[in-house]
């Protein structure tokens, strides 16, 4: 059995006040609930994330990490620091890093290399942009993202590697993949992870303009484990719900 994981990017957003005002209203929601709770707050509120979700049950993740534990890399964030401030899961690979910050395929293999001998949760995000999905190459897209991240020897856990599946077109747009469209691709991820890196029980989120309404019908199939959620996840409100669909 897959324990089904709802997470949270908050992405650049959320102060100190709405992280606080957050977790007061979000109280023991994941203590409650029997899914797996994981919320990424921007860098300089996750020590403080960190102690208002202590004993609530709730994994602290990175929004990234600089693959290196300490060392001349200004303006980056390391290793050895999310260690420092108790972060076990880190998002690696999401859209907005490739395709604003330039991230490239050897850099984020870097990244989950890292992630790996840190012994460390891995989200790792794929997804094609609309014009891949309009010409049919997604599959082979996906297949080059996973294929030019990971190594042949993966050894995490294979609860410590989860894959989130989110289609470029569907970010932050209120489109949300069909469930038929999402179904497809999670078990192609899946026929990838088992027959390439032996991997059968690991999770595969699918993220792209979740909400409460379309949460369930999602869900509602055996390969999508979970979801990894940007704007409704920024309100306790709405986090809530998704958290106990
Ligand atoms: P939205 O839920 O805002 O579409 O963002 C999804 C996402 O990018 C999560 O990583």
């Amino acid at each position: 059995m897959r324990r089904t994981i709802i997470a949270a990017n908050w992405k650049m957003n959320n102060l100190m006040k709405d992280a606080i005002t957050f977790f007061s209203e979000f109280g023991d929601t994941a203590l409650k609930s029997e899914n797996e709770v994981i919320i990424a707050p921007a860098y300089p509120y996750i020590p403080l994330a960190s102690a208002l979700a202590k004993k609530q049950n709730i994994e602290i993740a990175a929004q990234d990490v600089y693959p290196k534990a300490e060392g001349a890399f200004t303006g980056m964030v390391g290793g050895k620091m999310l260690a420092d401030i108790g972060v076990s899961a880190v998002i690696i690979g999401h859209s907005e890093r490739r395709r604003i910050f330039g991230e490239p395929n050897d850099l984020i293999r870097e990244k989950v290399k890292f992630v790996q001998e840190n012994g460390l949760h891995l989200i790792f995000c794929v997804g094609e942009t609309l014009p891949e999905r309009e010409n049919g190459s997604m599959f082979d897209v996906l297949k080059e993202q996973i294929h030019s991240a990971f190594d042949d020897n993966l050894t995490l856990a294979p609860e410590k590697i989860t894959v989130a599946y989110e289609p470029v077109w569907a970010i932050g747009t209120g489109v949300t993949a069909t469930p038929e469209q999402a179904v497809e691709m999670h078990a192609f991820i899946r026929k990838i992870l088992k027959e390439r890196y032996g991997y059968e029980d690991s999770r595969i989120l699918y993220g792209g303009s979740v909400k409460p309404e379309n949460l369930q019908g999602l869900l509602s199939h055996e390969d999508i484990d979970g979801a990894l959620v940007g704007g409704a996840s920024l309100k306790a409100s709405s986090f809530m719900k998704l958290v106990n669909f």
